[in-house]
């Protein structure tokens, strides 16, 4: 397989972390802006490496959209070394990005069909950037419902933007452990998918644990969504993320340049893919 590359794909831009917004104990959102007024051109699904000198580099999601302004969103969860050292930042400090890449959701491919935008979570990262650029698009799309599930109350993310959601689509939550200040649905995604009634131009985009996609799935077909109708975004160790070193391979598929973004009927039946 050969990825065309050009130098910006292998050298990290010098960017500036212009705000820092938390989300839960372990997750914080960072507002990056590139030098010299760039943009960073990307699609909703795609994601960046982010850099943090003598530590290492990460993947992590773009979880704004573009239609959003020229600085771009990074929702990153504390579990390692990078990940670490980002939670350490403050506004002001510098990282390493490289990218945009990967492949994304073609938005206006899915003009005029309805959108089913189903999160786990921290998938919500990921489709906030789908879910702000459908809003910001509204009339273009027939109707668009977002469901999201967390674990626990204490693991909402984004928490005052979904309630402004609540006025440009269809919203619905859950978590699968509730306590005594949560007064909203308490099970599993699965339980919100069950009730709905999809029409024929519905595209499911699906992004969650691993765990998530074979029962979100088992309940759209179900109800008779087809796999052309359902895209899956899949996370896979990476270190390139140019399709250069192997280490994303899912059979003959690379998830750093094929992916992550795929329709379900491109990998369902990959060993491991989901
Ligand atoms: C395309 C893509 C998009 C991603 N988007 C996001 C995002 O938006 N927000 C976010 O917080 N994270 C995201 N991740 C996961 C993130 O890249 C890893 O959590 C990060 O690389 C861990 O680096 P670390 O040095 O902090 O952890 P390490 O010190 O390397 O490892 C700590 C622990 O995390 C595990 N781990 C490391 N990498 C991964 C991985 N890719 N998948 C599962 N477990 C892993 C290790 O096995 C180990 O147990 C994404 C990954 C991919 C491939
Ligand atoms: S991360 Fe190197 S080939 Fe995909």
């Amino acid at each position: 397989m050969s990825i065309q590359t050009q130098e910006q794909d292998f050298v990290p831009t010098f960017c500036t972390v212009e705000s820092i917004f938390p989300q839960t104990a372990i997750e914080t959102t960072y507002r990056i802006r590139l030098p010299g007024g760039r943009v960073l051109g990307h699609k909703p699904g795609q994601f960046v490496q982010i850099s943090i000198m003598g530590v290492g580099e990460a993947p992590i999601s773009i979880s704004s959209s573009p239609t959003r302004g020229d600085w771009f969103d990074l929702t990153v969860r504390k579990i390692g070394r990078v990940t670490s050292a980002i939670h350490g930042l403050k506004v002001g400090d510098k990282v390493g990005i490289r990218g945009p890449f990967g492949s994304f959701v073609d938005m206006e491919a899915l003009y005029g069909r309805s959108l089913l935008m189903i999160a786990g979570g921290c998938g919500l990262a990921p489709l906030r950037s789908v879910i702000q650029y459908a809003i910001d698009k509204k009339e273009k799309f027939k109707k668009l419902s977002v469901l999201y599930g967390a674990k626990t109350p204490d693991d909402v993310m984004f928490r005052d933007e979904t309630e402004k959601w609540k006025n440009a689509l269809s919203f619905d939550s859950t978590v699968d452990f509730g306590n005594q200040n949560w007064k909203g649905n308490v099970g599993q995604i699965t339980g919100l998918v069950r009730p709905l009634s999809i029409d024929r131009d519905t595209v499911a985009i699906i992004v969650g644990p691993p765990v998530m996609y074979k029962y979100v799935i088992q309940e759209l077909d179900k109800k008779g969504m087809t796999s052309d109708n359902i895209i899956v975004s899949l996370e896979r160790y990476m270190k390139c993320g140019i399709g250069k070193c192997g280490h994303c391979t899912i059979e003959h598929l690379y998830c750093c340049t094929d992916g992550p973004v795929f329709w379900l009927k491109d990998v369902m039946n990959l060993k491991g893919a989901l």
